[in-house]
């Protein structure tokens, strides 16, 4: 199992299993399943609704001897509604408790949105709170004071932009260890990618094979899919695998963190097993070449005339 190490030293498993849209009642065995094949590394947020499921699926792997609680490494997410207190402290609490244990290893702002607390997504403009009403380094120095409360072992970002992590970073006294953000071939985050590696902050790729739940519906619009690449079919005929597990080599060897998701035992197994595998350079490279800025999860349903936030500072561009 290949690791990456942390610029806070701690070492996180390079392929995790994904929880987003595993629903309750099919998630506890998807975790059970993906610690006996292997995986230590889960990714949980509050948000999935399913952490106190996931924290079952933990228990019975951990009850069985297959796996000891510090041998796994477990992320959760802040929403966007405890980015303040009383509701920070809260909503962490809810999460560990659901999840079953003592201490995250990883604890990340879910996203660089802030929502007024109890309002889950915003359907009208105060609702949320604005950058100004609610600063991001603000919410990093709560996320400082719960590592040094012991309740986080590392903490980090998600969905940020360079932009974002600049303002946390310089005011902040802890880097962020990992920006969790989409990324698959047809939108790779070559930018972010290298502006993170000058802080040695390395990105999770969340939806890597291009978030496949909803490529049904967006097929009906047009939309392409990377499961479907052609470039990506030849290359997985050429080793005899699957797409998804070139999907997720590819992210593994680029040196991304990978968190393809699945409820299903036989493709838990083989998604495990892709980090493993090695592709040729010029197989790396035609996988490269296919950007085409397509961003699936694209941000519109936190901005638009009902929010304080819009697209261009959100991605910063
Ligand atoms: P399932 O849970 O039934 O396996 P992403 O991580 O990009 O969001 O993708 C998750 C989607 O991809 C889910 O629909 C999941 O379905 C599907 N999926 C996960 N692993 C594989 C695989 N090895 N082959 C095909 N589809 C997969």
């Amino acid at each position: 199992m290949k690791t990456l190490t942390l610029n806070d030293g701690h070492c996180i498993p390079q392929v995790g299993l994904g929880t987003w849209q595993s629903q309750p009642g099919e998630v506890e065995r998807a975790v059970t399943h993906a610690l006996e094949v292997g995986y230590r590394h889960i990714d949980c947020a509050w948000i999935y609704g399913n952490e106190k499921e996931v924290g079952v699926g933990l228990k019975e792997a951990i009850d069985r001897g297959v796996c000891r609680r510090d041998e796994v490494f477990i992320t959760s997410k802040l929403w966007n509604n405890a980015h303040g207190e009383p509701q920070f402290t809260r909503s962490l609490d809810e999460s560990l408790k659901g999840l079953g244990i003592e201490q995250l290893d990883l604890y990340l702002i879910h996203w660089p949105v802030a929502f007024v607390g109890k309002v889950t997504m915003p359907k009208k403009f105060d609702q949320y709170l604005s950058r100004e009403q609610s600063p991001l380094p603000d919410t990093w120095a709560l996320m400082e004071a719960a590592q040094q409360a012991g309740k986080v072992r590392s903490i980090g970002v998600s969905n940020f932009a360079a932009h974002h992590i600049e303002e946390v970073i310089g005011n902040g006294t802890v880097p962020p260890a990992v920006n969790q953000v989409e990324c698959h071939p047809y939108f790779s985050q070559r930018p972010l990618l290298d502006a993170c590696a000058r802080h040695n902050i390395p990105l999770t790729a969340y939806s890597p094979l291009g978030s496949s739940d909803a490529s049904g519906k967006r097929a009906a619009k047009g939309i392409a899919s990377v499961m479907a690449d052609p470039v990506v079919l030849g290359i997985a005929e050429t080793h005899g695998c699957s797409v998804a597990q070139i999907l997720i080599a590819w992210a593994v060897q680029r040196g991304t963190i990978v968190i393809p998701k699945s409820a299903n035992p036989e493709r838990i197994a083989q998604n495990f097993a892709a980090g493993e595998m090695e592709l040729a350079a010029l197989e790396m490279q035609a996988i490269d070449n296919l950007e085409r800025g397509l961003r699936y999860i694209d941000g519109t349903f936190f901005c638009g005339d009902n929010s304080p936030y819009d697209l261009a500072e959100l991605w910063g561009n």
